[in-house]
């Protein structure tokens, strides 16, 4: 979808004044998926409804859809200083292979995850006129709340709302976060940001690379905290929780609940990433596979919509988003050889954001506009 300036939504050839009238409604209505459900709705709004063409490609029914060969790499974070060489292997092998992986014994603590699962949930079930004054698109904003991240330029909302908090590489005034979750994030993203650094370490060192090759390239700097709540839905064949994407950072790593829901694109199946208890997901975001030039995958996953609900989870992004980086992206000159010539032109961090924006629909990777033609 284009918004043109005559206020109205194109469609394919078709001009919806619906459609946008819809959207600001809901959006001006502050209250998210979450308000409609409040509401009782039992069909779900227009706006959410993907087309059967585009749902075919994209079918709910898991058993069909799903390979079952394949699963997602469950690596043992437990002593990383004994076991160098196998964790690093492991880490390899599933960013080359998958762009997924889970960790465990990743030191944060069950009780820190219970807690920020449950902190998360507290903030969207907070009473809808105190979440409205945190709700804003406004990016100087460090701090806020909005359903649909590209509601305006994407054809179909997602059945999803978010809270968005950026952490770093400035510290964030702790008397702008909503109470009942404000102890708990920072400490969370305090010990997340930990687990980053050693994550981009090994991620460093499965590249051939020293091990703080990756953090001197400020892969680490910026930290952004989101929780996403994924309302029980009434009609989950027809909407997503979230579309197809892949993450426009270095790398993501996510909490999960009990739920589940969240699938990765391999080869052209969708495998579950089952919910397990205690662990982090961890993915290759679209920048680490720009400077890995193509060694380590940024996949594309989703989230189905569900009769079952509230979902909730807890990415972190790593990104440089957040502050005015001067650093220009590219492969890095030590992966580069006769054999594994350069993917990927240099870009400057604006140039990679301004057209991942640019771009408009969020079901298209930024990536391949900065490959050279070869
Ligand atoms: C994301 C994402 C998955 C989830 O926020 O980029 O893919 O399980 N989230 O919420
Ligand atoms: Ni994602």
């Amino acid at each position: 979808m284009t918004i043109t300036g005559a206020g109205e939504s194109v469609i394919g050839n078709s001009v919806s004044h619906d459609r946008l009238q819809e959207l600001r409604s809901f959006d001006e209505s502050k209250a998210g998926v979450k308000g409609l459900v409040d509401a009782g709705i039992t069909k779900i709004p227009r706006i959410f409804i993907r087309p059967p063409e585009d749902l075919a490609g994209d079918s709910h029914n898991s058993s069909e859809t799903t390979n079952t060969q394949i699963t997602i790499p469950v690596i043992d974070l437990s002593d990383i200083v004994g076991r160098r060489a196998d964790k690093v292997a492991g880490v390899r092998r599933a960013a080359e292979e998958v762009g997924f992986f889970q960790v465990v014994n990743h030191g944060i603590a069950e009780r820190v995850l219970e807690d920020i699962l449950e902190a998360a949930r507290g903030f969207h079930e907070l009473p809808t006129e105190v979440k409205a004054d945190y709700y804003s698109r406004e990016s100087m904003r460090k701090v806020k709340y909005y359903s649909n991240y590209h509601l305006y330029n994407s054809r179909f909302a997602n059945w999803r709302d978010t809270m968005v908090c950026d952490m770093g590489p400035e510290p964030l005034d702790p008397q702008e976060l909503p109470l009942v979750c404000r102890d708990i994030i920072i400490e969370y993203s305090k010990q997340v940001h930990k687990l980053g650094i050693t994550l981009f370490e090994l991620l460093s060192e499965a590249l051939g690379l020293k091990p703080d090759h990756l953090i001197d390239l400020e892969c680490a700097k910026g930290h952004q905290f989101l929780s996403h709540y994924y309302p029980a839905c009434p009609e989950p064949e027809l909407t997503m929780g979230t579309a197809k994407h892949s993450d426009p950072d270095f790398l993501t790593i996510l909490l999960q609940d009990h739920i589940g829901g969240l699938q990765v694109l391999h080869q052209n199946h969708y495998i579950d990433v089952p919910p397990v208890p205690g662990a982090l997901i961890v993915n290759i975001g679209d920048l680490l596979q720009l400077i890995s030039n193509d060694r380590f995958k940024s996949v594309e996953h989703r989230v189905l919509s569900n009769h079952q609900g509230p979902r909730v989870s807890v990415p972190c992004f790593f990104t440089p988003l957040l502050y005015p980086s001067t650093m220009i992206y590219g492969p890095i000159k030590d992966l580069l050889s006769e054999d594994s010539p350069p993917v990927y032109r240099e870009a400057s961090v604006q140039d990679f954001f301004a057209h991942y924006i640019e771009k408009g629909l969020d079901e298209n990777s930024a990536l391949p506009h900065f490959k050279f033609q070869r």
